[in-house]
């Protein structure tokens, strides 16, 4: 199955950066806004970031005018009804995601590739409320989308041989390294990952380590290119919060249970790089340890 147009659903970090991806590959992308506003932010937010490589000598100026160019930035969810691939990237929510399956059931042709890209809910249980499932599968990008490599595309129980093949070729079309998962919450990294970055927390509460040295440890010793507290701070606390605490409310697997410190973080709204404070404090060059963690809370 040849893919020539896709349609994102949200128009959040990861939708902005998987229509990057694709348009950047040449094919014309539909980015739809799924909640109450105009798509205009996301659309100037695209355009900055790829100025700025512009600027930077990382891109040609036309090279930038035909990406921005290949996206069509819009409210209206009818207007995916002649992609080949639809890739819903809304809010990490099942309901919520559910709910959005079923309208694309209606908006779409059968054949139509429906995908999602959430990172801890399970796809068969979106492939659930849909008619013909058997186009239906998980196509998980990495953040951010445009520099990281791989895809994970799940299979989940209905998707036919077809609908990976189909979309194993898309992946590397559009210049990604596909690996193949079976719908298991979590799939392969960040059923791996979350274990890793909770762990850490939970040798911080023990007193092993503190953040600094925890963190040393990991990239001196184990060539890692940050530590954990430095990689959640990155990801963002309340991300893999509710990544642990989803996985965990379905494998439970008590390695995924969040430990007390990482949820209390998340509800004193220290939620990493990106609101400036999470086990790190970046307000200092180098960012030095949240002195909140001086006494660990657990
Ligand atoms: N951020 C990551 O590192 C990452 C990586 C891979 C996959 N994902 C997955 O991608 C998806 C989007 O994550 P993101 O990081 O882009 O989040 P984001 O917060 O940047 O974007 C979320 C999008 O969902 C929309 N939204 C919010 N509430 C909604 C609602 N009630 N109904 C419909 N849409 C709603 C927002 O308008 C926004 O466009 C999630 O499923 C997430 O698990 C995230």
């Amino acid at each position: 199955m040849d893919i020539k147009k896709v349609g994102i659903i949200g128009t959040g970090t990861m939708g902005v950066g998987m229509a990057q991806v694709c348009a950047q590959a040449g094919i014309p992308t539909v980015a739809v806004k799924a909640t109450p506003g105009t798509p205009e932010r996301a659309q100037a937010g695209l355009e900055k970031s790829l100025a700025r490589m512009v600027e930077r000598g990382k891109m040609e100026a036309a090279e930038k005018d035909a990406i921005v160019g290949r996206i069509a930035f819009t409210t209206d969810e009818g207007a995916v009804a002649d992609c080949d691939l639809v890739i819903e990237s809304i809010i990490e929510d099942l309901d919520t995601k559910k709910a959005l399956f079923k309208r694309l059931e209606g908006v779409c042709t059968p054949d139509a590739l429906l995908t999602t890209n959430t990172s801890t809910l399970s796809v068969t249980s979106m492939m659930a409320v849909c008619e013909h499932r058997q186009r239906v599968a998980g196509l998980h990008f990495f953040n951010p989308a445009p520099a990281m490599a791989l895809v994970e595309i799940i299979h989940a129980f209905e998707t036919s041989e077809s609908t990976v093949r189909a979309l194993e070729a898309f992946c590397k079309e559009i210049g990604k390294d596909p690996v193949i998962v079976q719908d298991t919450t979590g799939f392969i990294v960040n059923r791996l990952l979350t274990p890793y970055l909770l762990s850490a927390v939970r040798l911080l509460e023990r007193g092993t380590g503190d953040i600094e040295g925890i963190d040393h440890a990991m990239m001196s010793g184990a060539g890692h290119p940050m530590g954990p507290f430095a990689l959640a701070d990155y990801i963002g606390l309340d991300v893999v919060n509710a990544m642990a605490q989803n996985i965990y409310n379905d494998a439970r697997t008590d390695h995924h249970n969040p430990p007390h410190t990482l949820t209390r973080l998340v509800e004193l709204g220290y939620l990493g790089r990106k609101t400036g404070k999470g086990f790190y404090d970046y307000s200092s060059k180098p960012p030095t340890a949240n002195p909140a963690l001086k006494h660990p809370i657990s």
